[in-house]
């Protein structure tokens, strides 16, 4: 196993002549320790089928079952597919998924701490997949925008971004979304969050899915928002991957957005994602969200 590591500030770790099939324990260690540390961590050269793919997620932590069928693999519900390719002549997984800035699941009480990647088919055009390092972006922070977030709740919600679905014809958008709320309620997130490994702190929001800050009002929060992702999206905030055949990305929620590339029409893309549980919370609070605890939030 040999690791380049990326150099100070930025992100990123590759992890080349190493089988991830015939990982050990000690690997293992050493792998979270480097997503922790460098956030996104890439295994290169690697050949897997399914069964393997999901046994060396199962080493790492306990994958997710998304809670949306409609993203399952056929055979293998822990991956999450991302595809425009239908297989056997069907649909399979969901295509376009994710072009907007994200972390996987934030709009959850409990969000995904991991998220593992293994393209299988990787665009001819656009191979790239873009991160922002909210860790950085965080001690970056202007003072007049991080007295916006500081002690502050924001709410998450993945209403917006919800993909219609062969059952929702005939139905209003209105029920569509209502149904969606009921069953994926809004959630709220301290603003900035602080790692439970590390113990950094992290600006936890996006573009994606965070819709409003707790306590002020809608058009308040919209001006302020707004502000926030014009600094956090600036381009030398972004780190951009550009994918080999062979790689498996392992990248973690808690730190970094990421976003998909565009596709042009007719281009074909394939990618198996596993969720994955590291056994740690998602965030422990910092003492400026304790104090907000004793307020009321709205
Ligand atoms: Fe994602």
């Amino acid at each position: 196993m040999k690791i380049n590591r990326p150099s100070s500030g930025c992100i990123g770790a590759e992890i080349l002549e190493m089988d991830v099939v015939s990982v050990t324990e000690t690997q293992v260690n050493t792998i979270k320790q480097l997503v922790y540390d460098h956030k996104l961590v890439v295994f290169r050269n690697q050949n897997i089928n399914e069964d393997q793919y999901l046994e060396f997620a199962r080493k790492i932590g306990t994958p997710q079952i998304y809670p949306q069928d409609n993203y399952h693999h056929p055979d293998y519900p822990e991956i999450f597919v991302s595809s425009n390719v239908p297989k056997d002549g069907k649909k399979f997984g969901v295509r376009g998924t994710g072009r907007y800035w994200h972390t996987d699941c934030a709009f959850l009480a409990e969000p995904l701490p991991l998220t593992m990647l293994y393209p299988q088919v990787i665009p001819s055009s656009i191979r790239e997949t873009y991160y922002i390092d909210m860790q950085q972006v965080y001690k970056k922070l202007p003072s007049n925008l991080r007295s916006h977030v500081e002690g502050k709740y924001l709410k998450h919600e993945a209403k917006w971004r919800y993909k219609v679905q062969e059952w929702d014809i005939d139905k209003a958008i209105i029920d569509i979304m209502n149904d969606f709320e009921n069953k994926f309620p809004p959630v709220k997130h301290p603003a900035i969050i602080t790692h439970p490994e590390t113990h950094e702190k992290i600006l936890y929001m996006n573009q994606g899915f965070t819709t409003g800050i707790v306590g002020l009002s809608y058009e308040n929060s919209q001006e302020l928002l707004q502000e926030l992702f014009s600094f956090i999206e600036r381009d030398d905030n972004i780190h951009t991957h550009v994918w080999k055949d062979g790689d498996i990305l392992l990248w973690e929620n808690r730190t970094l957005n990421h976003k998909a590339s565009l596709l042009p029409e007719g281009d074909k893309s394939v990618s198996y994602r596993i969720g994955i549980y590291d056994g740690l919370p998602f965030y422990v609070s910092s003492e400026g969200v304790k104090k907000q605890l004793k307020m009321p939030t709205r």
